[in-house]
């Protein structure tokens, strides 16, 4: 699947560009890594098994001359790039009156541009092939400041990365190459060390009490790759938010991930509809057992075709209006949701299955 495919992933060496540029390499993906350091690449060849489509390109993103070398080689290895993650960035926390001048061009460098340099490089490549798509890892501390971490400087770069998100989809739609984000809240990696107390700090700042996994990003980056009519989007995945769950449960129908799905029911949930006219009513324990046992949409090789139709929420409750067409069938589902203590989880599943539309 998308064997002739290729993605540039930046900081693919570690973290969030690590998990990304494995899950391409499990669809098939040609994938073109960039890190500072030859060194740290070879060790993520290495991790991912070596494979003959991960091609490493050393250099610091905030030089054009590195995005330059990322598109030359990726067009002379695979012919030509169809999508580019703009996800190597530093997070340099700090009280306004205490950054440095080297904190500022520091942050500049690697996070302004080094989205910049790689976007103009995709922006002319992929208008002119007529399709393609840029995807960048702001954060949501951008969107949603925090008194417990100060960090103007982040927020001021990836704020200003989620407007460029808008303006450059609108200045490429014409071209039919999309543009969209994705802001991640905290998320485990090597960024944040192992240190007992910061790890416990940075848990106790998501709403759900502890930080994200990289499968998370994952999921909302293949999720923006797989909607082809999406552009323009910043996806916030920041354990707070009912976008996260509505594309945690597509990807995860798509990928048949029963266990993923778990994570995202309340276990007393109930699946209730109709499949061509005969009443349909599960447990949720049940409508899992379903999930693990049949042969997923991706293992069938069905294109994703799953959208999110509407979200709307009235203080600790929400619904979620999706279309979902699989298995030869076309389901259009609401899932109920709630809040409680600080985490969102599906109550009800309820959907029917459309005839031809
Ligand atoms: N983890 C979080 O909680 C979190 C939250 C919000 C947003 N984000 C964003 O997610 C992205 C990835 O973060 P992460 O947590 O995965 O970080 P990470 O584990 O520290 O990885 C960062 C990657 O970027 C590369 N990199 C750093 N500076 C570079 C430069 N000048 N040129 C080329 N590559 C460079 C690093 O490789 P080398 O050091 O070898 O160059 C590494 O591969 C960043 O943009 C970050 O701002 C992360």
């Amino acid at each position: 699947m998308n064997a002739n495919k290729t993605v540039i992933v930046t900081g693919a060496s570690s973290g969030i560009g690590l998990a990304i540029a494995e899950a391409y390499l499990k669809r098939g993906y040609n994938v073109v890594g960039n890190a500072r350091t030859m060194d740290r690449l070879q060790a993520a060849a290495q991790q991912l098994g070596n494979p003959a489509n991960f091609l490493p390109v050393a250099g610091d993103i905030a030089l054009p001359a590195t995005a330059a070398a990322l598109f030359e080689q990726a067009i002379a290895a695979f012919g030509k790039v169809d999508i580019l993650v703009n996800n190597a960035g530093i997070f340099l926390p700090n009280a306004i009156g205490d950054y440095t001048e080297a904190d500022v061009n520091t942050i500049v460098s690697t996070n302004l541009m080094g989205f910049f340099y790689p976007s103009q490089q995709a922006a002319r490549h992929m208008s002119a092939n007529g399709d393609g798509h840029i995807v960048t890892i702001s954060a949501s501390i951008a969107l949603q400041p925090t008194a417990k971490v100060p960090a103007i400087l982040p927020i001021m770069i990836k704020g200003g990365l989620n407007s460029a998100t808008r303006g450059l989809a609108i200045e490429l739609a014409s071209s039919n190459v999309r543009v969209n984000a994705v802001a991640p809240g905290i998320i485990q990696t090597p960024m944040h060390g192992t240190d007992e107390g910061t790890v416990g700090f940075l848990n106790g700042l998501s709403p759900a009490g502890k930080m994200g996994r990289t499968q998370d990003i994952v999921d909302t980056v293949l999720h923006l790759t797989d909607s082809k009519f999406t552009s323009g989007t910043v996806i916030a995945v920041d354990g707070d938010s009912i976008t996260d769950i509505a594309v945690a449960y597509l990807q995860g129908v798509y990928r048949g991930d029963a266990a993923t799905l778990a994570t995202l029911f309340d276990p007393h949930a109930q699946v209730y509809g109709e499949i061509n006219g005969l009443p349909y009513h599960k447990t949720i324990a049940a409508y899992l057992e379903g999930v693990a046992s049949r042969q997923s949409p991706l293992q069938l090789g069905e294109p994703y075709r799953m959208q999110i139709l509407a979200i709307d929420s009235i203080g600790n409750v929400a619904t979620v209006k999706l279309h979902s067409p699989m298995l030869g069938l076309n389901y259009q589902l609401f899932l109920t949701l709630r809040l409680l203590e600080g985490k969102w989880s599906i109550v009800n599943k309820t959907f029917s299955h459309i005839q031809g539309c």
